[in-house]
């Protein structure tokens, strides 16, 4: 028989960007009224998050600004300034986690890190202060071909795994199938990310004959047979998958413009999609384990006390959502999903 409707533990956005300002205010609440909890990227601007203070001040932001019961799991960035000393300070701060972004990868990450190595003593401080380390896992630099960064990256994982293996890693929004086979190989203090978009898209969905600014995002969506390894992870059952949806809002000018920004925004979406497409893997029983149990245990959390609905009724994306003067495009807009989230 056919599901009409569920209700499932609250989940956990394991990777999420809220920005600031206008854009947090009016994008936050498609994240808090969805999931208890997100994991919040720190590469804002014009100042990210490079220490505790910072990561304290932006929380206070990010809560006068959302729903009562969500809280932000706070990140700082980790890059070559940072000190074993700042990684103190972040733990008596409750931040949750460091995260590295190579440089020039992706959005905001210029002042991001060209050696990996050289950042092994901070590693070391995030081992032994039991802070998790997030790696956007893309090798940088203009020699190496855009679609072959994440495959290259793994070398890097499965060394620092090799010589801390202690830390948690959390490799994020995979995108290959040579991500989800290395990430199964190593041991259980690695584990990786998915998002909703690299479930649904391949290259294609962002540049076929015409070029699709708002399906583009870092990584690039790859081959078929890399999202079809994606599904077969995400709906596994496999405890070191988990969701991270890296909903990535960018103002509609800074995407259809030359030079347009990597980011697709899906928090309004993102879990009616998933149901979407658990349910045409026919493995619907296994997104709760996905969305709100695997994440909040490599994390070392209990899990979220609220339930969430979902009944399966068509509705239709809206083409885009205010922000300021202007408006931000989500994903899938103006398309029909089978999913609903009982409000
Ligand atoms: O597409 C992306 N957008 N990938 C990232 O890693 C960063 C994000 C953003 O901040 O817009
Ligand atoms: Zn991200």
């Amino acid at each position: 028989m056919k599901v009409k409707a569920f209700e499932m533990i609250k989940g956990d956005d394991m990777h999420c960007h809220l920005r600031t300002g206008v854009v947090l205010k009016s994008v936050v609440d498609f994240t808090s009224k969805y999931w208890g909890r997100a994991i919040i990227m720190p590469n804002t601007t014009p100042k990210a998050v490079l220490t505790a203070d910072i990561a304290s001040a932006y929380r206070n932001a990010i809560k006068i600004a959302c729903h009562d019961n969500f809280e932000p799991l706070m990140t700082i960035q980790i890059n070559d300034k940072t000190t074993p000393a700042m990684i103190a300070e972040a733990k008596k701060a409750g931040v949750v986690a460091g995260k590295v972004y190579p440089k020039g990868v992706t959005t905001n990450s210029e002042n991001g890190v060209i050696d990996l190595k050289s950042l092994y003593p901070v590693f070391e401080a995030m081992q032994e202060q039991d802070i998790l380390l997030l790696l956007h896992g893309e090798m940088p630099g203009e020699n190496v071909f855009c679609l072959d960064r994440e495959e290259i990256f793994l070398k890097e994982l499965i060394d620092l795994n090799k010589r801390l293996c202690n830390l948690k890693i959390v490799l994020e929004h995979i995108t290959t199938s040579a991500a989800v086979e290395c990430i199964r190989r190593l041991g259980s203090n690695v584990a990786a990310t998915i998002t909703v978009h690299h479930l649904i898209l391949t290259l294609n969905d962002v540049s076929d004959g015409k070029l699709h600014p708002h399906n583009f995002c870092m990584p690039i969506a790859k081959r078929p047979t890399d999202r079809a390894a994606l599904i077969e992870a995400a709906t596994s059952g496999h405890f070191r998958f988990f969701y991270g949806g890296d909903s990535a809002p960018h103002l509609e000018e800074n995407k259809e413009c030359s030079e347009g920004c990597a980011g697709v925004f899906n928090a309004p979406i993102a879990l009616q999609l998933l149901a979407q497409i658990f349910e045409e893997a026919g493995k619907l029983d296994r997104l709760e384990n996905f969305t709100s149990k695997f994440g909040a245990e490599f994390y070392g959390l209990s899990q979220n006390s609220g339930i969430i609905n979902l009944v399966k009724k068509d509705w239709t994306v809206p083409n885009s959502y205010p922000c300021g003067e202007s408006k931000i495009i989500p994903f899938m807009a103006g398309q029909t999903l089978h999913w609903q989230v009982e409000e």
